[in-house]
């Protein structure tokens, strides 16, 4: 059988894959461009793809003899997820593994906004530290505050876990609302909608996926309602929030600032929040750490065997479409 890994990743994946099956690796970025993967794809059996790489409904029909398409990331909006529930190929992600890397990146940017340490380290960088100062560079505080989480599932809660270590009140709203014994255990009080989450929060972290319903769900309308000096945090996707909206909400200091890993038009960055105050940008790294990034690679591969060699491992979690025969 053979299997296309469209390009190389750490981890011990692609080497688990090709002790069982005839493996091609692409170039890093090669399959990011939908005409060049549609060449190729009818003669593989399974796909092990980036987030970058467009699964879409094109890909798929062309795909004559393709079973499965494993994710190498927990988001999915790469993949058309209902034309392959139509046409029996199952499609899998990596949950789990990478929770807690991301729940840490979110708190990296909501730390490095909240005291201002791009800025800062920029200055001390420049020459321009010239001793201890009654002013330089005011924060705020976390400890107190309210961190209003927008999607609790895994990620979500484990950001919670943080702020509440920090001594943060949690504020949610979810697809769903939890049970009544998690709300406990994540100390975690339920908005009824998004409108009330964005204004009784000092901080608020996308932690949702993206789909139609919450594409721009941080439009102008939310961030109008959002506190002064309240805080965005998005390591979830990029067009969950209208970009230029919070670009010109951070240049006309409506907000305190913004922490954002992901981006409306990747790898774009909307030119102005290159020059937007308090905005600290990262490169889509949430997930990037050795161990995350290794067992990532593991679950994607995992799901792939299990799935070609007919044995569906219901310990891996994946979003299961069965082919059907
Ligand atoms: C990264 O963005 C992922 O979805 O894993
Ligand atoms: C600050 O460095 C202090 O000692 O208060």
């Amino acid at each position: 059988m053979r299997v296309l890994v469209t390009e190389p990743q750490p981890g011990k994946g692609i080497d688990l894959l090709k002790s069982r099956y005839d493996v091609t690796v692409g170039e890093r970025g090669e399959y990011d461009r939908e005409e060049r993967l549609k060449e190729v794809i009818g003669s593989y059996h399974a796909l092990l793809c980036c987030l970058s790489t467009p699964v879409t409904s094109d890909i798929l029909k062309a795909g004559n003899k393709l079973r499965i398409v494993s994710n190498y990331a927990v988001g999915y909006n790469n993949v058309d997820v209902e034309t392959a529930k139509e046409m029996g190929i199952l499609v899998a992600n990596t949950p789990d593994v990478l929770t807690e890397a991301t729940a840490d990146c979110a708190f990296a940017l909501l730390l490095s906004v909240a005291r201002r340490i791009r800025e800062a380290e920029d200055s001390l960088r420049a020459g321009e530290f010239d001793g201890w100062h009654p002013f330089g560079f005011l924060g705020t505080e976390l400890s107190g505050k309210t961190a209003g989480i927008y999607g609790m599932g895994r990620i979500g809660r484990a950001f919670a876990r943080r702020a509440h270590g920090f001594g943060m009140k949690i504020l949610y709203n979810n697809l769903k609302r939890l049970e009544p014994e998690d709300e406990t255990k994540y100390y975690a009080r339920w908005a009824d909608s998004l409108d009330e989450l964005v204004h009784e929060s000092d901080v608020v972290s996308l932690h949702c996926p993206l789909t139609p319903e919450t594409r721009h769900a941080i439009n102008k309308k939310r961030l109008a309602k959002m506190r002064q000096n309240a805080i965005l945090i998005n390591t979830a996707r990029g067009p969950i929030v209208d970009e230029a909206a919070l670009a010109q909400t951070l240049h006309e200091n409506r907000i305190g600032g913004a922490g954002l890993d992901v981006f409306e038009l990747e790898p774009k960055v909307h030119p102005d929040l290159l020059t937007a105050p308090n905005c600290v940008l990262l490169p889509h790294i949430a997930s990037a750490t050795r161990e995350t990034r290794a067992r990532m690679s593991a679950l994607a591969a995992s799901s792939i065997i299990s799935h070609l060699e007919g044995k569906p491992d219901h310990a891996i979690p994946t979003l299961v479409y069965q082919r059907k025969t």
